[in-house]
C-alpha cells in the first residue's frame, strides 16, 4: 500500500510494459496512471482513475486500502488515461458523485457517456470539505487540454497536479528516488505535450505560487516530495532562455546529406556549439523533442526524393512545428540529384515557429570543397547569432 500522508493513498496502476502513447509517443520507461484516495473524517474522495486497461488494478488497490464508500470522484482531466475507469467506479460505488469543472464534465459526457446526474461542478478556487481534510480546486488549463484542473489538499499541503509536472516513468517507488532519471522523463513529457502551450504553463506556474506546496502528486510518474526540483525545472523550460545548441535531425539515402551533416557537425563543434544529431531513420522522437526544449537552432538535413523533402525530414519539421519550441533560428542542409522544391516544402512546414531562417545549404550530388566552405559559413552565421544573444563566446 502506497501512502503519501496519513489517510492519503496512491491507488493507481503502474504500466511497465506500455511502449507507445497516443500511438505516437515512445514510452521507453513505461508509465503510470496515478489515482489518489483521500479519506476524510466524514467523506472519501478518489482523485482520478486509471487507463481502462488497468481498471482491475485500481479496484484491487481500493479493496486493499479498505474503501467501502466513495463520496466523490474528482476528475481533473477528461483524457481517458485518467478518466477511463470512471464508469466502472460509478457502477461499484453508485452513490459517488463526479466532481469536476463544467468543461471537463462536457468531455466526460462526450467521451465516456457519463450521466448528467452523476456530476457536481465546481469553480476555480472552490473548496470541498471531507471533514478534517479540505480540497481546494485549482484550474490549470492547457497542461495539455483546456479543461484540466488540480487539487490542493490544504491540511497536508499536497498539490495533485494531474498531467502538469508528470513523467512517463514506471517505477516501484512512490516518491522520486533518482532526480536525474525523473528529470529526463519529465522533460520528455513536457516537450511532447506541454511545450506548445508554454505561455499557459508559465501562467499556471505563477498561479500555484500562492499555494504552500510541500508535495506534488502528478497523474504520471513518481510523487515529488521536494517540489522545488520540478518547479525549478519547469521554470527553466518555459523561460525565454535558449542554449548554445543546434538540433540536427537528418536523413540520408546515398550518403551525400550524411557527408554534409558530418562536416557541419564538426564545424559547429569547432566553434564551441553543442550539437544534437538525430538520424531520423532510427530516432526516438521523444529524444528529439527533449532536445528541442532548449536549443537555439534547428537545422534539418534532407535529401530530395521525387522532387520534395524526404518524408522523414518532413515528419521532423511537422513535429517541431507542432511542439512549438522556443527555438530562434532554423536552416536546412541537404542534396538533390536534378532539382526539386525540398527547401520550400520544409520551410512551409514550420509556420508555427517564430524563427529566423538562415540561408540553407543545398548541393547538387555529392558535396564538394565549395559546399563544405558553405557549411562552414552557415556555422559561422549561427555562432554570430549566438554571440549576439550572448549564449556563445
Ligand atoms: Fe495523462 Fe492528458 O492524460
Amino acid at each position: 500500500m502506497k501512502q503519501l500522508k496519513p489517510n492519503v493513498y496512491e491507488v493507481g496502476a503502474v504500466d511497465w510494459d506500455r511502449r507507445l502513447f497516443d500511438e505516437m509517443i515512445p514510452l521507453p520507461d513505461g508509465t503510470s496512471y496515478n489515482a489518489y484516495l483521500i479519506k476524510g473524517s466524514e467523506k472519501t474522495a478518489l482523485l482520478d482513475t486509471v487507463d481502462p486497461t488497468k481498471t482491475d488494478v485500481l479496484i484491487e488497490n481500493l479493496v486493499e486500502v479498505g474503501v467501502d464508500r466513495i463520496d466523490y470522484v474528482i476528475a481533473h482531466h477528461g483524457e481517458q488515461d485518467h478518466s477511463g475507469a470512471i464508469p466502472d467506479i460509478l457502477m461499484l460505488y453508485p452513490d459517488a458523485k463526479v466532481v469536476t469543472n463544467p468543461k471537463c464534465k462536457g468531455m466526460l459526457i462526450d467521451l465516456l457517456d457519463v450521466d448528467d446526474d452523476n456530476f457536481i461542478t465546481i469553480d476555480d478556487g472552490q473548496t470541498l470539505s471531507l471533514g478534517d481534510k479540505t480540497l481546494q480546486f485549482v484550474y490549470v488549463p492547457w497542461v495539455h487540454w483546456p479543461e484540466t484542473l488540480g487539487t490542493f489538499l490544504q491540511e497536508d499541503k499536497i498539490f495533485f497536479s494531474c498531467d502538469f509536472f508528470g513523467s512517463h516513468l514506471a517505477t516501484s517507488s512512490l516518491f522520486v528516488d533518482d532526480q536525474a532519471v525523473v528529470y529526463e522523463a519529465a522533460k520528455r513529457y513536457y516537450a511532447e505535450i506541454m511545450m506548445s502551450f508554454r505561455a499557459a504553463i508559465k501562467k499556471n506556474l505563477e498561479k500555484i505560487k500562492a499555494l504552500e506546496i510541500e508535495m506534488i502528486a502528478p497523474s504520471h510518474g513518481p510523487v515529488y516530495d521536494k517540489p522545488e526540483f520540478i518547479i525549478n525545472a519547469y521554470k527553466d523550460w518555459v523561460s525565454d532562455r535558449v542554449r548554445n545548441e543546434v538540433v540536427l535531425p537528418y536523413v540520408s539515402m546515398h550518403g551525400s546529406t550524411r557527408k554534409m551533416v558530418e562536416h557541419f557537425v564538426g564545424a559547429l563543434i569547432k566553434r564551441g556549439i553543442t550539437v544534437r544529431q538525430f538520424n531520423l531513420s532510427a530516432t526516438d522522437v521523444g529524444k528529439l523533442a527533449i532536445s528541442l526544449v532548449d536549443a537555439a537552432t534547428i537545422v534539418v538535413g534532407s535529401p530530395t526524393v521525387l522532387s520534395g523533402a524526404h518524408p522523414l525530414a518532413a515528419y521532423a519539421a511537422i513535429l517541431a512545428n507542432t511542439l512549438r519550441p522556443k527555438t530562434k533560428f532554423a536552416s536546412i542542409i541537404g542534396s538533390y540529384g536534378w532539382g526539386g522544391r525540398m527547401v520550400e516544402q520544409l520551410t512551409g512546414l514550420l509556420p508555427n515557429l517564430k524563427v529566423e531562417i538562415i540561408e540553407p545549404v543545398i548541393v547538387k550530388g555529392c558535396p564538394k570543397d565549395d559546399d563544405f566552405v558553405a557549411l562552414d559559413k552557415l556555422a559561422d552565421q549561427i555562432l554570430a547569432k549566438y554571440k549576439e544573444l550572448k549564449i556563445a563566446d
